[in-house]
């Protein structure tokens, strides 16, 4: 393994145990499935984000794990209704059967609705500034709701083959991209970056949001089941309006290595100290899973 990649490792590991420690195990039903659907595997791609933003400053361990885990419960709780029936009805997540199929519908709405408040709860705390916590309550909320990733499903749904790339490009930042930028934006006010540097962080953010999700539709087509723990094909089972569907597979791979060049170029003025997130541009669109 590459040094980045140990470094992913020791990420993913980290927000792990601490994912294990503020998910509630009382073992009933609605907990069981809030953890069947959150310890499960996963990139934690969010939380590695929250690490590797928070690092390029000072800032207590506490924080970092708890913003980790926030992210994490979010985009957990989005891949529970994702899946649903009403949305893309899809039976495999992470390589096992999803939250409803597992438990059932009902059960899984709600696992989902109670992961989404518990991830308010561990901003709240957290122990830093109160009006730095503010400020990350709200980011974490808007790039959650309406004019994010739900607006982005919202759109997802209601795709129809006259879509234009623009539209298509921001129903992919909404629903994905947000989160990701979101993300990025938490570690980089938990660590008290100067002002520029988070609205580099913001613009290096949207590019690699935008690239994941392109390289997520991608992986769609390309990816065996057994290497994605998705169902290849699932887009296009449901004629999914996609980034390859609308412009090709070729176009989509190279409009993705283009993102990632030009968010590594946004980069720049924070020089040695942002090497790992040049590593991880080029990782959103080189993984196969
Ligand atoms: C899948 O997200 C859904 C999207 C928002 C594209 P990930 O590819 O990050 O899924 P996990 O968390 O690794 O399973
Ligand atoms: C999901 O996009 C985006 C979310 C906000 C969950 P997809 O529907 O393409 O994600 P997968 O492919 O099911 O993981
Ligand atoms: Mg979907
Ligand atoms: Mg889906
Ligand atoms: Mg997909």
């Amino acid at each position: 393994m590459t040094d980045f990649e140990n470094l992913l490792k020791d990420y993913r590991d980290q927000v792990n145990k601490a994912l294990q420690e503020v998910l509630p195990s009382e073992g009933s039903l609605i907990t069981e499935a809030m953890r069947y659907s959150v310890l499960n595997g996963g990139k934690r791609l969010r939380p590695i984000l929250v690490y590797l933003s928070s690092n390029l400053s000072q800032c207590e361990q506490q924080a970092k794990d708890l913003s980790a885990c926030a992210v994490e419960l979010i985009h957990c709780y989005s891949l529970i209704h994702d899946d649903l029936p009403s949305m893309d009805n899809d039976d495999l997540r992470r390589g096992n059967p999803t939250c409803h199929l597992k438990f059932d519908e009902a059960t899984a709405i709600l696992a989902g609705d109670a992961l989404q408040p518990l991830a308010f709860e561990l901003i709240c705390r957290i122990d830093i500034k109160e009006k730095t916590k503010t400020l990350i309550l709200s980011k974490l909320a808007s790039a959650s709701g309406f004019s994010g990733m739900v607006g982005g499903q919202v759109k997802d749904i209601q795709m129809n083959d006259e879509v234009t790339v623009e539209e298509l490009d921001l129903m992919h930042f909404q629903k994905t991209g947000r989160l990701i930028q979101t993300s990025l934006e938490i570690g980089g006010l938990l660590s008290n970056l100067e002002e520029e540097n988070i609205n580099l962080l913001n613009l290096y953010g949207e590019k690699i949001g935008l690239a994941f999700q392109i390289q997520d539709d991608i992986i769609d087509i390309e990816s065996p089941t057994s290497v994605s723990g998705k169902n290849q094909g699932s887009d296009l089972n449901q004629n999914k309006i996609t980034y390859p569907t609308l412009v090709g597979i070729e176009e989509s791979k190279s409009k993705a290595n283009k993102l990632a060049e030009e968010a590594k170029e946004i980069l720049v003025p924070l020089s040695e100290k942002a090497d790992n997130l040049r590593l991880l541009a080029d990782y959103v669109v080189n993984r196969n899973y």
